[in-house]
């Protein structure tokens, strides 16, 4: 697969592509981002995360760099330059270059890079074993419905997680309430068989993938809450399973090193995993060789 990526107007080798030093994403983190899963060549939930991308883009004021339509035209034309077949894109809008100064710029030229990666996705095993995931206290802003290039508390949380050997680590609030993973949506099954996630507000990202979920639900007819839960509900939980555009649902069998159920991947967060592949047209690239 070649490596192209796109900055502002062109399509460059990904070796050649930057931005200058005083683009407000590197000085202030000041711009949005969203990642597209690629299964199969194709570009799985897109308009959820365009959708997600105008809000996040409304809420700090930071202009479209090109019209929705356009940047629709360049992520299509990024998996025909790479040739994507199981890939992640990578979208990230700045408010562009400026004299370094807290106060937006006068007139803003936002900056829009692409970038596409070749994934192999979890593989079989992990996916068969399910994940560990440690929890920790949530340290973020009040604002974690934007998609925000601001992450360093989930740099530190997923190095945190890994120094434990676990794949994800669980933000929990002052309540002792899970928010949600560094870069996924969390999920139990209770032990009396319910589905939980958390509600969508500021103090979340609304996964798209979180969404597709729960509408495949609906379909499926499957009931589930939208409420906060505990850690110690958690510990308790028949299933628990993480989901982002990356990972899919992927299901976790221990946290904070405590079994959760029989130790395996539950039969509902799979099932859920096989819809949101219907879902999105594609066989799960994990079983798939
Ligand atoms: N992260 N919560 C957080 C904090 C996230 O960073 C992500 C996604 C999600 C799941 O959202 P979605 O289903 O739309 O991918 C929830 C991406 C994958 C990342 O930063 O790499």
């Amino acid at each position: 697969m070649p490596r192209i990526a796109y900055v502002n107007g062109r399509y460059l080798p990904h070796a050649d592509a930057s931005v200058p030093i005083e683009d407000r994403g590197f000085q202030f983190a000041d711009g949005v981002y969203e990642v597209v899963t690629i299964v199969d060549g194709k570009l799985a939930d897109a308009d959820g995360h365009l959708t997600r991308l105008a809000r996040s883009l409304k809420e700090l004021s930071i202009p479209w760099p090109v019209k929705p339509a356009t940047l629709r035209f360049i992520m299509a034309e990024m998996v025909r330059r790479n040739r994507a077949r199981h890939a992640l894109l990578y979208i990230q809008i700045t408010r562009g270059v400026a004299p370094r100064d807290f106060k937006f710029p006068k007139q803003p030229a936002p900056s829009l890079v692409l970038t596409c990666r070749r994934t192999a996705f979890q593989p079989a095993a992990t996916l068969e074993k399910g994940v560990a995931v440690i929890t920790m206290p949530d340290i973020r802003w009040l604002r974690r419905d934007i998609k925000s290039t601001s992450l360093l508390p989930q740099v530190l949380g997923k190095q945190k997680a890994a120094e434990a050997g676990a794949f994800e680590g669980w933000m929990v609030d002052g309540q002792g309430f899970v928010t949600e993973g560094c870069s996924s949506n969390a999920w139990i099954v209770t032990a009396d068989g319910t589905l939980v996630t958390r509600q969508p507000s500021n103090e979340i990202l609304n996964g798209i993938t979180r969404l597709s979920i729960l509408d495949c639900m609906r379909k499926l007819g499957i009931h589930f809450e939208e409420r906060a839960f505990s850690v110690a509900e958690a510990y308790e939980a028949r299933e628990a399973f993480i989901s982002s555009a990356s990972t899919f649902a992927l299901p976790v069998t221990r946290i904070d090193g405590k079994t959760i159920g029989d130790g395996r991947p539950g039969a509902l967060s799979l099932r859920l995993r096989q819809a949101y592949m219907d879902h999105i047209g594609s066989t799960d690239p994990v079983s798939v060789k």
